[in-house]
């Protein structure tokens, strides 16, 4: 198969490089030059591990290659994916389909024969009827069909999820439309058993959605738990364990910590309620999430100048992970923000040491000291906070920490670490929804 690419953030990068890996011919098209530039010297625009090694052995292999010509790539292409940007609309929180539609159009000017159009990127119900719509305008004779194909990789395990997916969603009527998925994604269907689920176009926008808006649900379910944990003097760790057993539940995506972030569960529920008002049908639960959620970012500041005895002005606080996640630099909505900046506008100073979002992290924080290692930052530091679980800061060396520490206090938003370990390290622990 060959396949067009518009758009190289995310999920466009990683799903044309494993496409590619599948054996497709993939053009990746972006119309950032310097982008476009970088990936030819396979410098990768964002941090996600294998991604680059990916890219570069498809490159070699002559399967996937880098344009910013649109007319180019798609020349010939029996699928062509719209995986450009859907943020948030200023003001409204609809998501901004400004790119989707403009991609939509130039591809019409340059299509060449009845390619599918599929929409990758995460878009409200009806966005395929409008695509549908624009192609229908501007180019009536081309035969293309609109398929809806949402995307579900996680930053940090993208290539793991596109390869190994739970399922793969297809969203169309239209038999020739099926017969063209079905042969973009048989790779997987016959080495990883991953099911096809077809369906039809707007069930499949809405499926994206529901789903994000169902694990921001689980996610938040166990945080307010997890604070109940602590008022009754639970475990939040055993009770994700007791609940989760039960397969009806579920175990994944019940661990309680300081909110979640992100480039999708913040912006995706928010269009999904929007989508939901405009219908007359209030998703209030999504509301509550949305709303407790936003709360508990702040909160954990409060959590960490509690901790701290109630008073930190003149004192300083060390923050492990800045990333709304480990293994991204993605600092999109991440806890970290609120919960740095809760404690200087409570008078501490703050230090702060990660793997990989310092850079984008100093772009959005003002005033803090970077660290080059965990260690520098605790050094002297009244308070040791641990916001993103990046695998270094699961073996750290906790006796170290707390002879380097001027108070010994470890605030593991996280729950990483045993209280008797911190303890037996000379650290005074406190956690998420357990005991200290
Ligand atoms: C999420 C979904 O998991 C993907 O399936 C989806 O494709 C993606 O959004 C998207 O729409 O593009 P992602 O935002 O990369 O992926 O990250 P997650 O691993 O889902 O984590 C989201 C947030 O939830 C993070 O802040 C994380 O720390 C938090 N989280 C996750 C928890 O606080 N507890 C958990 O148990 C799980």
């Amino acid at each position: 198969m060959r396949i067009a690419m518009i758009g190289t953030g995310y999920v466009g990068l990683v799903s044309g490089a494993c496409f590619s890996d599948f054996g497709h011919e993939v053009v990746c098209v972006d119309k950032d030059a310097r982008k476009i530039e970088l990936l030819h010297q396979n410098v990768m625009p964002i941090y996600e591990p294998g991604l680059a090694e990916l890219v570069a052995s498809n490159v070699k292999a002559g399967r996937l290659s880098f344009t910013t010509d649109l007319a180019e790539g798609v020349k010939d292409a029996d699928a062509v994916f719209i995986a450009v940007g859907t943020p948030s609309r200023r003001g409204d929180g609809h998501a901004d389909l400004s790119y989707v539609f403009a991609a939509a159009e130039e591809i019409a000017h340059a299509l060449t024969k009845p390619s599918v159009i599929v929409t990758k990127s995460t878009v409200p119900v009806g966005t395929g009827d409008e695509v549908e719509r624009i192609l229908a305008k501007i180019a009536p004779q081309s035969g293309a069909k609109v398929v809806s194909n949402p995307e579900f990789l996680r930053e940090g395990a993208a290539i793991e999820d596109f390869k190994r997916p739970d399922r793969v969603v297809v969203g169309t009527d239209d038999e020739d439309a099926r017969e063209v998925m079905r042969a973009i994604y048989r790779p997987l269907s016959l080495n990883q058993n991953a099911p096809v689920l077809f369906v039809g176009r707007r069930t499949s926008e809405l499926i994206k959605y529901a789903a994000n808006a169902f694990l921001a649900v689980k996610i938040t379910f166990i945080n307010e738990i997890a604070d109940l944990c602590e008022q009754v003097g639970a475990n939040v760790q055993e009770v994700s364990r007791g609940i989760g057993m039960d397969n009806r539940i579920g175990s994944k995506f019940l661990h309680a910590g300081p909110g979640y972030g992100g480039s999708c569960f913040p912006k995706d529920t928010l269009a999904l309620m929007k989508t939901a008002d405009d219908n007359d049908t209030p998703l209030r639960i999504v509301e509550a999430t949305v709303q407790v959620n936003d709360a508990r970012k702040r909160a954990m500041g409060r959590k960490v100048i509690k901790a701290m005895g109630g008073d930190v002005r003149g004192k300083t606080v060390a923050i492990l992970g800045l990333t709304f996640k480990p293994n991204t630099d993605d600092m999109r909505d991440a806890p970290s923000l609120a919960v740095i900046q809760a404690l200087q506008d409570a008078g501490a100073t703050v230090k702060a040491y990660d793997p990989e979002g310092v850079e984008q992290a100093s772009k959005m924080l003002t005033n803090v000291e970077f660290s080059e290692s965990p260690y520098v930052a605790a050094d002297g530091a009244d308070g040791l906070v641990i916001v993103t679980e990046w695998d270094e800061f699961r073996a750290l060396d906790l006796g170290r920490m707390a002879k380097i520490l001027k108070t010994p206090l470890l605030v593991d938003l996280r729950n990483i670490y045993p209280s008797d370990e911190a303890k037996r390290a000379g650290l005074t622990l406190v956690g998420v929804g357990r005991g200290t």
